[in-house]
């Protein structure tokens, strides 16, 4: 087979488990005599002239520690600096072109792009910018909102991180017989908060797409016959009438009801940590799966994994699946989204375990 020039880059938000992603293609690239080049800081440095680049050679590169969060390349300015901008100032279509030049100018097989439901979402919208090239997404988000795979890079050591950190809090609470209401990222999905809230047996998970009811969760701790816990809050949620950060308005309304508390919020420690072995081995499958479309020349295409098969799928297939909704950086574009379904097991799971998961399904 011919040798081919391949190129990766990750965007969005980071999380742990994109260096495994990137080792792997490394190596890949390795066996099979492939010219392999990281495209720094995601569509910031494609968007550079000319193209800030470095070249991936396991040879010169050996990158030991790629269990390590982050990414070797960074993601630049979550990815959506430049499209934000351009996009505001009505210039999308000539910053388009610029990355489509210098995608051309680098001369590039194909094209790994390891990024979130925002930037899979824009790759599906601007997909002229990638013509001439195969274009292969890897699903990557600690928030787990990426429609038709059942895991994304990043998520399990999320949950992890959450997990661990969630059980250093609860020693402290139950020595000061208090509650901890934690504040977990996610955006508007419900995922990170669920697994982590099953991990720890959580007193209650608070997520976006149930409906709760204040009062039945100060019932609900109240009869707990404990004085220490943790509330799990998705950074989604809301409370009608009230305005500020979820963790603090529903500790709020737990002062008022006299159960002692405080607040916690891991914030971006959720997307950091060594890189447990599901995510590693998902990045290895992933990659797999990638290699194994650019061989077979597919592009706009996916990685996922659908009930336990690695495989990809259109991007068309990506988008339909999912939940539209407005980019928040972006005018007029919509992106694709996954959500707890309300008939999902581990919302009986938690149910069974006595855990307050609110009262009706949005
Ligand atoms: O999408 C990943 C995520 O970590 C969300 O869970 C969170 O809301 C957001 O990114 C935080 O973004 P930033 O790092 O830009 O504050």
């Amino acid at each position: 087979m011919k040798t081919k020039k391949i190129g990766i880059m990750t965007t969005g938000g980071d999380c742990s488990g994109l260096n495994t992603v990137i080792q792997r293609v490394m190596d890949g690239c390795a066996l099979r005599k492939w010219n392999l080049i990281g495209i720094l800081d995601g569509t910031d440095g494609l968007y550079s002239s000319p193209a800030r680049t470095i070249e991936l050679n396991c040879k010169d590169f050996h990158f030991a520690n790629s269990h390590l969060a982050g990414s070797i390349l960074s993601n630049g300015h979550a990815g959506t600096i430049n499209f934000e901008s351009s996009a505001r100032a009505g210039k999308l279509s000539a910053f388009n072109s610029k990355l489509k030049k210098s995608l051309h100018d680098l001369e590039l097989d194909a094209l790994i792009l390891v990024g979130g439901n925002g930037s899979l979402s824009l790759a599906y919208t601007y997909r002229e910018i990638y013509t001439g090239l195969s274009l292969v997404c890897i699903p990557k988000t600690i928030d787990m909102d990426i429609p038709k795979t059942d895991k994304t890079i990043g998520f399990d050591t999320a949950v992890q991180q959450l997990t661990q950190y969630c059980d250093q809090l609860l020693l402290t609470a139950r020595s000061h017989h208090r509650w901890f209401v934690v504040q977990t990222m996610g955006r508007d999905c419900g995922q990170l908060a669920l697994h982590a809230g099953i991990a720890i047996a959580a007193d209650a998970i608070l997520i976006p797409e149930i409906k709760f009811d204040i009062d039945n969760l100060i019932k609900h701790i109240k009869s707990s016959k404990r004085d220490y816990g943790i509330i799990l809050v998705s950074e989604g949620i809301s409370l009608r009438g009230h305005s500020g950060r979820p963790a603090d308005m529903v500790s709020r309304k737990l002062n008022t009801a006299n159960i002692p508390n405080r607040t916690a919020f891991p914030e971006h420690i959720q997307r950091a940590g060594d890189t447990v072995a599901s995510d590693r081995i998902l990045a290895a499958g992933f990659v797999d799966c990638a290699f194994s479309a650019i061989e077979n020349n597919e592009t706009f295409v996916m990685t996922t994994l659908e009930d336990g098969e690695y495989k990809t799928i259109s991007l068309d297939d990506f988008f339909k699946a999912g939940k539209p909704q407005k980019d928040p950086n972006i005018p007029n574009m919509m992106t694709s989204n996954a959500y707890v379904e309300p008939d999902s097991n581990l919302l009986q799971i938690a149910t069974n375990m006595g855990i307050y998961i609110g009262e009706k399904k949005k």
